[in-house]
């Protein structure tokens, strides 16, 4: 009832872990896969290790956290060694950042045998100069970067979005162009900020960040009901899905899978299987029997 295919990689439910929260080792990426999500992103690596920001990284505000990590990891030829260790039972996918196409695509290129998509992170908000968002900003350049890693690989590339600008379509749009196989929306959002009382500072080290968590949802799920309208690829959603109500939503705004993140700081590992029970229930008591008749038909 639940299974889905995204890209034709066969998923037993519509539910990932979303990049960046957990996914920085095997063991944390295969407890994902062991509580039922049906795919799992990986922590972003790029090309060489990254200390990111000092702490404080993140910090709790009304609705979510806003977080600037920096894009913390070990490079790809050490996180290579975690990728060997996922157990092979549930689609994995690595999702990358870099600087330049070539950047984008060597890393691509040395990971895809152990993978079986490619994320493309074009949009953290509070990415070093020159990585991110300010790719994901332009569609010139997101489209010249999904070109060039779908040169270099054979398994399917998806894009992540930022919602950060004016007109997401149109980036969208420019990345489908490209050959993109597919679509996530979206990256935290902002930056935003908070600010120490006592102190009278900026909390986080980076002072800014992206918002993420629930506060978010209704920008993501319209990100998601634009995107949907304009392309042929898939969208996956994420952007606040706390529980098996939002994925619905996201799923008839247009979205094929959904990614959960800041909800498992709240609810841990055990809401895969809460949100798909959820999922079920609903499906049987409204009489859906699979999840691609419910895909998209807010837009009816
Ligand atoms: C602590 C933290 C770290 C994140 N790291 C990444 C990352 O490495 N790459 C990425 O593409 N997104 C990253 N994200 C963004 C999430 O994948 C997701 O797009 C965003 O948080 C919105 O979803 P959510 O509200 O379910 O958390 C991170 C989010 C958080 C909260």
């Amino acid at each position: 009832m639940l299974e889905v295919e995204l890209c034709d990689i066969k998923m037993k439910n519509p539910t990932m872990l979303a990049a960046g929260v957990l996914g920085s080792t095997a063991a944390s990426l295969n407890w994902a896969a062991r509580s039922g999500a049906g795919a799992v992103v990986t922590k972003s690596f790029g090309l060489h290790p990254n200390k990111g920001y000092v702490n404080p990284t993140t910090v709790e505000v009304t609705g979510g956290i806003i977080n600037a990590i920096g894009l913390s990891n070990p490079g790809v030829d050490t996180f290579y060694g975690e990728l060997e260790k996922i157990e092979k039972t549930t689609p994995t996918i690595a999702s990358i950042y870099g600087a330049s196409a070539e950047e984008f695509s060597q890393i691509a290129a040395k990971v895809e045998n152990l993978v079986d998509i490619i994320e493309l992170n074009v949009s953290c908000p509070h990415a070093q100069k020159g990585c991110g968002a300010s790719i994901g900003a332009d569609p010139k350049l997101t489209g010249e970067i999904v070109k060039a890693v779908k040169n270099a690989v054979e398994i399917p590339v998806i894009a992540k979005l930022t919602p950060n600008v004016t007109d997401i379509v149109e980036i969208a749009l420019s990345a489908e162009k490209a050959g993109c196989n597919g679509l996530t929306l979206i990256n935290s959002l902002g930056p935003g900020i908070k600010i120490d009382l006592d102190t009278a500072n900026p909390i986080l080290s980076n002072k800014f960040g992206g918002l993420s968590g629930p506060a978010i949802k209704p920008v993501a799920l319209r990100c998601v009901f634009d995107v949907y309208d304009a392309v042929e690829i898939p969208v996956v959603g994420v952007g606040g899905i706390s529980d098996y109500r939002d994925a619905i939503e996201f799923i008839f705004a247009g979205a094929r899978c959904v990614q959960i993140g800041t909800s498992i700081t709240y609810k841990g590992l055990d809401i895969f299987k809460e949100i798909t029970d959820g999922m079920k229930k609903f499906m049987y008591n409204r009489g859906y029997e699979s999840i691609d008749e419910m895909v998209g038909i807010a837009h009816k």
